[in-house]
């Protein structure tokens, strides 16, 4: 049985009082122990986001990393620097790195090794554009991100990811992908995955992205291969980003 997870991704918001304020309502929340939840805050959060949430269950992840283990990368920051501050996740591939800051198939690869080469957890991010998915090649470009980054992968260190599928027209839109299409598409990856390995298919988590919502989830989340949510704007509101982690329990 796959334990949910939901992952809160803050993006470029959110704030030290927010992470208080989110800390200490995660804390008196008393959320199912048969739920994994993760915080992922922007990186200068990160030090103190790991201060906070030592001793609790909730786990921290970050937003990116670069591929090399140090360097001269102004701006960047690697899986070593992230593991300091508590980092047990981290996102790669997620479709703004992907589209607005150029990161390709390749270049997502080489981060979900350098990821696991630490000891972080790979939350691999994929999905269409709703161009994509007009013309029917949803399959086509799903599995094409999964199959790159895990045809590259030993079956061990394929068996530590965890797959987000974030439509990208759902994300940041409001316009969420109905559960059926969601489960759809998690079924191909799922079908894909026990076609490689069928214990990769069995144990993999695969999330769903795209307008997540209180009032959303529980739909979302009770489909048979939806095994948690990669959450943008509710994770910023502790009290909906707590009920979308009840609905998960
Ligand atoms: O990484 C999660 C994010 O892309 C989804 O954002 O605001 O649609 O929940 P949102």
């Amino acid at each position: 049985m796959r334990k949910p997870l939901i992952a809160g991704n803050w993006k470029m918001n959110g704030s030290l009082a927010l992470l208080e304020t989110m800390s200490q309502t995660l804390s008196s929340a008393r959320i199912s122990s048969s739920v994994d939840v993760t915080i992922i805050p922007p990186f200068t959060l990160l030090m103190s986001a790991g201060k906070m949430l030592e001793g609790s269950d909730v786990e921290l992840g970050a937003q990116t990393l670069h591929p090399e283990a140090s360097g001269a990368y102004t701006g960047e920051v690697s899986a070593s620097l992230l593991s300091e501050c508590g980092v047990s996740h981290v996102l790669v591939g997620h479709s703004e790195r992907r589209t607005l800051f150029n990161e390709d198939d390749q270049a997502v690869l080489v981060r979900v090794k350098a990821a696991l080469d630490a000891g972080l957890i790979p939350i691999l991010c994929v999905g269409e554009t709703l161009e994509e998915r007009e013309a029917d090649q949803v399959e086509t470009v799903v599995l094409g991100q999964v199959r790159t980054v895990m045809d590259a992968l030993s079956q061990e260190q394929c068996s530590r990811l965890v797959i987000a599928y974030e439509p990208v027209w759902a994300i940041g839109t409001g316009r969420t992908a109905t559960p059926e299409q969601a489960q759809q598409v998690h079924a191909m990856i799922r079908s894909w995955l026990s076609g490689k390995d069928p214990a990769l298919g069995e144990g993999m988590r695969l999330l769903y992205g795209g307008s997540m919502k209180a009032d959303n989830a529980a739909d979302l989340l009770s489909q048979p291969d939806i095994d948690g949510g990669l959450i943008g704007g509710a994770s910023l509101k502790p009290d909906d980003f707590i009920a979308i982690c009840h609905a998960a329990g």
